[in-house]
């Protein structure tokens, strides 16, 4: 088969709906559009039915024990939001301290500094390196004001997978709150709410191949119970945690979106991962000066993030736009030049926080566009770097740091 374009690989910032998931969806549009809140007709039970069913697949795919801890939002952003500020507005008695991470996505860190500007004091527990959090700075954190750690389970731009069951049990042992945004890794590695202590969690259906517009925020019934403060007042829809008219066709998609990953997650996983090793040996075997991002065995297995001495990460997306869709930086933030604050976090200089790529690959991704984007990737980097007067100077022995750019 020969290759279509542009090829998507980008697939961290959205994934393709797969055409499954469409298919199970259009009745709900159509013929079967009752509101699940009407109790007193075939429609609304219709649709209910068709709620309870997606809410019991989301359930299973995250082993949650009862479908009735799964609120439906419109997305990861809202079922984050609710989970952080919904903790915080009914803990606040017992305190005001919360402890995360340097990494987390926009929607948390944006988050925690609304709370902070309303009084409560959040630590940011730094990353090692490679990527992944050590426990031990979360346990240093902690106070007897602690109300809440939230730490994501997989990262947006590198991959890298935290130890979720660790940082539950010791939230576990200290009486804490443990709310994860596993946005990236439902769907694509084992993700089980009560093997791993998790009491809030959040996810999004349009990252596993499922609509836009809806996710859902775990909270947990039952050793312990967590109570969260609603953001929207309403018709106390979701047992009075988020109002509102639930959309039941993504909901049906959503459902139907979980119940698939749940089926091919190994399979995928596995495949992903030999494609992302491909792709990276091709690169990193034919660019010097070129630096993997991440630990390379904890990380998704769809997820490559390389930085590029010398080349904007920018110049190397405009260099490849019209044929491959990748990102630099979260695709959240690549609307600002600002360099990743996730890449600078490992210790990066901002040069090469600057300059990191992100390829995401996903269920549809084939070998073959593996190789033509790796092969086109490394074209366009050396042809960048040919035009780099640093590179020029770099390769000359010059130290760059040690350039004096202007007159005094
Ligand atoms: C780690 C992470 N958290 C949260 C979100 C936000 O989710 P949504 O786009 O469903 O609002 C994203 C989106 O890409 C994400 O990658």
């Amino acid at each position: 088969m020969g290759l279509k374009f542009p090829i998507f690989m980008d697939a961290q910032s959205t994934t393709p709906c797969d055409p499954r998931v469409v298919e199970a969806m259009l009745p709900y549009f159509t013929e079967k559009f009752g509101h699940p809140a009407s109790r007193n007709h075939p429609f609304g039970w219709e649709a209910e039915g068709a709620v309870d069913a997606a809410r019991a697949k989301i359930a299973t795919l995250i082993g949650a024990r009862d479908p009735k801890e799964l609120v439906f939002t419109s997305g990861g952003t809202e079922a984050i939001n609710l989970a952080l500020k919904g903790v915080a507005e009914m803990y606040k008695e017992k305190g005001n301290h919360i402890v995360t991470t340097v990494i987390e996505q926009r929607a948390s860190i944006d988050t925690f500094k609304r709370l902070e500007r309303q009084g409560f004091q959040v630590t940011y527990v730094p990353v090692q390196p490679d990527g992944v959090i050590d426990v031990e700075e979360i346990r240093k954190a902690l106070t007897d004001k602690t109300i809440l750690i939230s730490v994501m389970f997989a990262n947006n731009e590198i991959g890298t997978i935290q130890d979720v069951a660790a940082i539950g049990k010791l939230a576990k042992e200290k009486g804490i709150i443990f709310h994860t945004d596993a946005t990236q890794a439902v769907g694509k590695i084992p993700v089980d709410v009560e093997a791993m202590g998790i009491d809030l969690l959040s996810c999004t259906a349009h990252l596993i191949y499922g609509p836009k517009g809806v996710g859902a925020l775990y909270v947990r019934r039952k050793g312990p119970r967590v109570r969260i403060a609603p953001m929207m007042d309403g018709g106390g829809h979701e047992r009075g945690m988020r109002s509102g008219t639930l959309p039941v066709p993504l909901i049906v998609g959503f459902g139907k979106a979980a119940e698939i990953s749940r089926e091919v997650m190994a399979e995928e996983g596995a495949r992903l991962a030999k494609l992302r090793d491909r792709l990276q040996d091709v690169i990193l075997s034919s660019v010097e000066e070129a630096f993997l991002n991440g630990r390379p065995d904890r990380r998704l297995p769809q997820n490559l993030n390389i930085s590029f001495a010398y080349v904007e990460g920018e110049s190397v997306l405009m260099g490849l736009n019209k044929e491959t869709a990748l990102s630099s930086g979260s695709a959240c933030t690549s609307s600002t030049l600002e360099p990743s604050y996730v890449i600078a976090a490992l210790g990066a200089s901002a040069e090469l926080a600057h300059s990191s790529i992100r390829f995401s690959l996903h269920r549809f991704t084939t070998a073959e566009e593996v190789e033509y984007v790796g092969q086109r990737t490394i074209e366009v980097i050396k042809r960048l770097r040919e035009m780099s007067p640093l590179y020029e100077l770099a390769k000359e022995g010059v130290d760059i740091k040690t350039i004096k750019w202007k007159a005094d």
